[in-house]
């Protein structure tokens, strides 16, 4: 096949906006060229107090590239992959052109499926655990897409990851700047971006092991604690280069869509990424070689709702 039908590159565009992103900026656009589809980083919607460098912009858009990968792999023909291919142009994050036609595997035919289906969810978690066959599948998500997964196993190890994630939460309530432009992307009512209130963790308690943004300050129900115990991975990538960070932004989301299919809920920590000093220690208690990009806890949770997206046609400034 030398070029996908519009349709197919339409459908892989859908796909792409369900990524999750910092506060839910959606700072992706769309560029249907040449039979392909180009992924490009939105510079205005950049979060200029929490994502100075671009860190999210480039999880997010990874993200993006892998769920518009995705719709491609099911309907027959997956893509080769160019990520960064254009150095003139610093805002393409990936071009997606026509590969060999075949079918689908099972897998990207689950994961396909898993896209409309996850969603942060910053609720308690249930406190089962996490089956070992999941763990080795999350674990091998991350490794097929060239980043990895450690799973924090222990309370020490989960009390080392839980210190540093709070005290990077507390230099970021510290900065008026950061809290501004939080509060700025939170909304109560039905916006098309942002994050909506019900979408949001209850209100931090003393007693929280890990930090959840909570969005609004909404009190928990008597009894309603977060699980004691609960799965933290940590995923990373070999450096924290601007392909790197893609790379991550990919894995990441097969590894969520991994969870999602496997009936496991998830929700992101970026606390200890986005504050260096906490990220440095971060990588130095981990067993890796590489640089951490992003924390996510992992369990059984009630349901919750996914957070809206911007029209297909916001994202696709040429087909206007
Ligand atoms: C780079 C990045 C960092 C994120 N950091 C956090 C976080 O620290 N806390 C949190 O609750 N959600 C975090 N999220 C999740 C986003 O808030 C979420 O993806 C967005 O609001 C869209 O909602 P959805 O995931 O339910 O589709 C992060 C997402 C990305 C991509």
């Amino acid at each position: 096949m030398t070029a996908y039908g519009r349709e197919d590159l339409l459908r892989a565009a859908s796909a792409g906006i369900r990524a999750p992103s910092l506060h839910n900026t959606q700072p992706w656009l769309f560029r249907l060229r040449d039979g392909g589809i180009e992924i490009l980083a939105d510079p205005a919607r950049r979060l200029t107090a929490a994502d100075r460098a671009g860190w999210a912009v480039r999880i997010s858009c990874g993200a993006a590239t892998y769920n518009a990968r995705l719709a491609l792999a099911a309907a027959g023909t997956p893509a080769e992959v160019a990520l960064r291919p254009d150095r003139q142009e610093p805002d393409l994050i990936a071009r997606l052109t026509p590969g060999i036609t075949r079918f689908p595997t099972y897998t990207e035919d689950e994961l396909f499926r898993a896209i409309p289906h996850r969603y942060s969810n910053r609720a308690p978690f249930w406190p089962n655990p996490v089956p070992a066959e999941d763990r080795v599948r999350l674990l091998e998500a991350a490794r097929l897409e060239g980043a990895w997964l450690e799973l924090l196993v222990g309370m020490t190890a989960l009390s080392g990851f839980a210190e540093i994630a709070q005290s990077a939460d507390r230099v970021l309530r510290r900065d008026v700047g950061y809290q501004s432009e939080l509060i700025g992307w939170t909304h109560a009512d039905a916006a098309p971006d942002g994050v909506p209130v019900t979408a949001g963790a209850p209100a931090a308690e003393s007693h929280d092991l890990l930090p959840q943004r909570s969005f609004s300050d909404r009190r928990r129900a008597p009894g309603h604690d977060y699980e004691p115990e609960p799965l933290v991975g940590i995923l990373g990538a070999a450096g924290d280069t601007q392909v790197d960070q893609i790379v991550a932004g990919q894995a990441l989301q097969k590894v969520l869509l991994t969870a999602t299919a496997a009936g496991l809920a998830t929700s992101m920590i970026s606390q200890p990424i986005e504050v260096p000093t906490a990220r440095d220690q971060l990588r130095r208690s981990l067993r890796q070689t590489g640089i951490p990009q992003m924390a996510l806890r992992i369990g059984y949770g009630s349901p919750g709702h996914p957070s809206r997206r911007r029209a297909l046609s916001e994202v696709l400034p040429d087909e206007r």
